[in-house]
């Protein structure tokens, strides 16, 4: 697989940390203040888009309905609504783990709804995904869970040791790398699955709930992780009841989802929200 050009994906996995050169430390490059979001958002253009996408689980009535936004490259968006408003489902449709019911999807400009499926594990490789129940693999370490990306993508064992142990660091879980999923507390395991989902810098990072299981300081600081990633041109989307949340990242949008339809059908709204009547120069 190593080296295999699909979709794309030979670039990324090749180098997965591109920019390691000068900085032999990986989160010291991630951390590099080199502007590269400014880079990306000068030629943004869509990298997801959703049109009148409907989602039906069996008979049900919709769980999605008129889906129509477009998320463009380098952005940080972020997903709210209320529990049941159907977050988890929109991005299950977004990591191609669901087909929706009607409407078109197009991701990195490639209608994926009618794309052969041979073809879906190229796009999935593209994006990392971090599930609101974690789905680590049970047998496996944590150290060995975040190094799988890796490990898939056919890295040499001596470039994985240097980023999973200072992956680990970062989340804070520098001495529990030997740990199996279950003997980790909720949060820990969060953590682990957060640094599995971004080791392999992804072009689109899709988290569900990341922080719901952390506290304040511990959410702040992988949010930092987010940002550091999202310089580096990643276009982030993350679900969050977290309000407070959504305020600490500067320029990122909001789409909120209000009993499976999008409110802000552009993903324009800010956060926070301007009080109603008050003009805006
Ligand atoms: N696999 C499924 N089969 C049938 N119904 C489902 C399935 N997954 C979700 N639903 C239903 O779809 C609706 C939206 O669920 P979803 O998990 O997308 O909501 P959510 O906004 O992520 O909620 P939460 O904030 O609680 O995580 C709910 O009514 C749920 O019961
Ligand atoms: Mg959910």
């Amino acid at each position: 697989m190593k080296g295999r050009a699909e979709d794309g994906a030979t670039r990324r996995f090749a180098t997965p940390w591109a920019l390691r050169q000068p900085a032999p430390c990986a989160m010291a490059a991630w951390q590099g203040k080199q502007g590269a979001r400014g880079r990306i958002n000068q030629g943004m253009s869509a990298i997801v888009q959703f049109e009148n996408v409907g989602l039906r689980y069996g008979l049900d009535s919709e769980t999605l309905s008129d889906v129509s936004f477009s998320l463009h490259g380098g952005g940080f968006y972020f997903l709210t609504g209320a529990s049941g408003a159907g977050k988890t489902s929109l991005l299950k449709l977004l990591y191609l783990a669901q087909r929706p019911s009607r409407g078109v999807i197009r991701l990195f400009g490639e209608d994926v709804v009618t794309l052969p499926r041979k073809r879906l594990p190229g796009f999935r490789r593209r994006i990392g995904v971090v599930f609101q129940d974690f789905r680590l693999v049970s047998h496996l370490s944590a150290y060995d869970n975040i190094a799988l990306p890796l490990r898939v993508a056919g890295m040499a064992e001596s470039e994985i040791d240097a980023s999973v142990s200072e992956m680990l660091n970062w989340v804070g879980l520098g001495d529990r790398g030997q740990a199996r999923p279950a003997t980790l507390s909720g949060g820990e395991q969060q953590r682990v699955a957060i640094a599995r989902a971004v080791i392999a810098r992804p072009e689109i990072l899709v988290a569900d709930e990341p922080t719901g299981n952390v506290d304040a300081d511990m959410a702040r600081r992988l949010l930092t992780l987010f940002e550091a990633l999202n310089r580096l041109g990643t276009t982030i989307v993350v679900a969050t009841h977290d309000l407070p949340l959504i305020g600490q990242v500067q320029g990122a949008q909001m789409m909120r989802l209000d009993k499976g339809r999008l409110s802000d059908p552009t993903g324009a709204l800010r956060y926070p929200p301007r009080p109603q009547g008050v003009a805006v120069s």
